[in-house]
């Protein structure tokens, strides 16, 4: 929303697509975008009916779609104006025009809205709304909120009531998860968003000096109208933000702030339930009522975020990019929290509770994806180092099974994004049973790592690409850096310690020496492209790389993979072995080197042709494998971040071979805020 800074309708589209391009990595199906319809001088006037453009495909095609519109003068300028646009992963109804965002109330646009998440009641919210005459036009959640908005403004008591006052009614009546955004033809120049359980944040652009560096609370119950009966208090001085001298000021409605952060680094945090509403250029949040623990402010925060973190600089994917950053992103991981002098550790998100963590009963790790891969890599030295017992879990099982948790559990969750709905749903039923929480995040100010009682920040920087590739290295450093921690004052660990910190010292570089490997790997996929299937197969602290390796090729390959734990092959998959099948072996020089040779053996008895990722040195290895990968050694628990590598980049040169686009893989999406 812009307010006293003119722009033209075209700079308003294009702020507008190139927000939505940097979160098209969110869901790309199909786009839309609402602006404010009039050709005239006047905006007010400008903003009595609103102008839909909605198309099927990624952001580029709404793009061509806007400048087919004959009816839109792209050069007429807007003091105030209010946009609203979404990209879209489709969760009910097919991709489709008319099923994407934003959704409206009526045929002549009265109301629209845009939404992330999920509404579980929209059936009963949409038979009532039918039973009231409204006729809906898509298949989709979302449009029983653009009607119901309608519902309530046909049906206010009084003339006056606020936007925000009719968004908080609407969200009264949501069951499940969102994140929404509104506009309306009746509030010129105003927006509100609000959201539950999915993440919205707002950036704040001025060239002055704005009122505060926080917003306080309104909490509706404290204030009464002239009739005494609840109301959202009016915003004044003291209650709103705005820029102090001069009104100009552009504020933005985000999921992240990927899409806010070439226009401004001040963004708001919104929490749940809180409703954001911008008009005449001031910003206000209100909540119904104050809720034990909530803090009446909202602080304006000042992101680190770099505008070129999230460009592609001189790669061919986001995806390329960030396996190549990990000798950077692995350190960054590390910056100012290991001493390799003295090898000691300091994690500031942890050091309140690491007694508390110390005494606990076990650990469980949760999460989803690549993330919980992260987890099944670092269990056996957290057993290793902690001595306690440590499961690792799938987010949408866990919850699935009713898991039992105990007060004296430490339960981590393990996400990228800090938003993937699953992991948030297990951390508040373990909060619900006073276990202690601790986020593995690399999203600040993400839901998860405010939720969470304590934490660590993995810091790889922004992550694109769909397939996660440098945040998996950094969350395995990090969680090796939480297990240093946990025995750093047990006498007899301490040699390990020394061996697993000096391990880490060296780490980045021998991460560049596999990454060197990247001719040789692209040769390989050559070899396999056109190949249907690829098996994965490791034990010990490899698994997890053979699980990571198959997901990756899985995701953006669309070749079937899969990782097999070499002690069950026996069980069943070398049924699977013969001449022609692809199989990867990961076999390291560690305590299981011994029994991955006997699968080595069984493979290439059953005429199997096993491309093997083994020790630079291991010449024995290599006598039996029909091509190998070599990587340096470095200690036994941190080998699965070399290992992981040449299969990140073995699923990148598959994909770009198969012409596929490596950033945004069919029916997938970074982030995924539904459950
Ligand atoms: C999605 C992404 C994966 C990611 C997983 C967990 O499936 O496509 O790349 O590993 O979610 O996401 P999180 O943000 O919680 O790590």
């Amino acid at each position: 929303l812009n307010y006293q800074v003119p722009r033209t309708r075209r700079e308003i589209l294009e702020i507008l697509l190139k927000g939505l391009h940097r979160l098209e990595y969110r869901g790309y199906d199909s786009a839309g975008v609402g602006i404010d319809g009039g050709n005239g001088k006047d905006w007010e006037s400008n903003a009595k009916s609103i102008h839909l453009i909605k198309q099927r495909g990624k952001v580029k095609a709404l793009d061509e779609e806007i400048n087919k519109q004959q009816d839109m003068d792209l050069d007429v300028e807007f003091d105030v104006h209010v946009g609203i646009a979404h990209t879209r992963w489709a969760t009910h109804g097919v991709p489709s025009p008319v099923n994407s965002h934003p959704h409206r109330s009526d045929k002549t646009n009265e109301f629209i809205v845009i939404h992330n998440g999920i509404i579980t009641n929209y059936k009963d919210l949409r038979k009532f709304l039918e039973s009231k005459g409204y006729e809906f036009e898509s298949e989709t959640d979302t449009e029983t909120i653009a009607k119901l908005v309608k519902y309530m403004f046909d049906n206010r008591e009084s003339d006056d009531i606020s936007f925000a006052t009719l968004v908080e009614r609407v969200t009264q009546q949501l069951e499940g998860a969102f994140a929404l955004v509104f506009k309306s033809v009746h509030y010129p120049g105003e927006a509100v968003g609000t959201r539950r359980g999915s993440p919205l944040l707002m950036g704040v652009r001025s060239d002055h000096k704005l009122s505060s560096d926080h917003i306080p609370v309104l909490y509706r119950s404290t204030a009464k109208d002239k009739k005494g009966c609840s109301a959202i208090p009016r915003m004044d001085q003291d209650t709103c933000l705005f820029p102090v001298d001069q009104k100009a000021v552009e504020y933005y409605f985000a999921s992240d702030a990927s899409a806010v952060i070439e226009h401004t680094n001040r963004v708001i945090f919104l929490e749940d339930d809180d409703v954001a509403a911008v008009m005449e250029g001031r910003l206000s949040i209100h909540r119904i009522k104050r809720t034990a623990g909530d803090y009446p402010a909202r602080a304006i925060q000042t992101l680190q975020m770099e505008l070129q973190q999230i460009m592609k600089g001189n790669y061919s994917s986001f995806m390329q990019k960030e396996i190549f950053e990990q000798p950077e992103s692995v350190v960054n991981t590390m910056r100012g929290r290991i001493n390799f002098n003295d090898n000691t550790v300091i994690l500031g998100g942890l050091k309140d509770h690491i007694k508390e963590i110390q005494r606990c009963r076990r650990l469980i790790l949760i999460a989803c994806g690549t993330s919980y891969h992260a987890g099944v890599a670092t269990r056996q030295v957290l057993e290793e180092l902690t001595e306690l017992p440590v499961m690792v879990e799938l987010a949408s099982d866990f919850l699935d099974r009713n898991t039992p948790v105990f007060r004296d559990d430490v339960c981590f969750f393990i996400s990228q994004s800090g938003e993937t709905a699953d992991s948030l749903m297990a951390l508040r039923y373990c909060k619900e049973r006073g276990a202690l929480t601790v986020g593995v995040t690399n999203t600040v100010g993400s839901s998860i790592s405010r939720e969470t009682d304590c934490g660590v920040h993995i810091n790889a920087g922004p992550e694109i690409g769909v397939a996660s590739t440098k945040a998996y290295t950094s969350q395995f450093v990090a969680l090796i850096m939480f297990a240093l921690l946990m025995c750093d004052d047990r006498i007899s660990m301490q040699p390990r310690r020394r061996e697993i910190i000096q391990g880490l010292r060296v780490l980045p570089d021998l991460i560049k020496e596999v990454l060197s490997l990247d001719d040789e790997i692209q040769k390989l996929a050559e070899e396999l492209y056109q190949q249907k299937s690829v098996l994965i197969m490791g034990r010990g602290y490899h698994y997890a790389t053979c699980l990571e390796g198959a997901l990756k090729i899985k995701e953006i390959t669309y070749m079937h993979s899969e990782g097999i734990l070499a002690g069950e092959l026996k069980h069943g998959p070398l049924a699977l072995v013969d001449k022609l099948m692809p199989v990867i072996m990961i076999i390291m020089r560690d305590h299981t080197y011994t029994k991955c040779q006997n699968a080595l053996q069984q493979i290439v008895a059953r005429q199997g042709r096993p491309i093997v990722i083994c020790d630079k040195d291991d010449y024995e290895t290599a006598k039996c494998s029909s091509r190998t990968i070599k990587v340096p050694h470095c200690v036994d628990c941190l080998q699965g971040v070399l290992s992981v590598i040449p299969l990140q980049l073995l699923s990148f040169h598959l994909a770009v071979l198969r012409g596929f686009d490596v950033d945004c893989p069919r029916n997938l999406a970074k982030s995924v805020t539904v459950e």
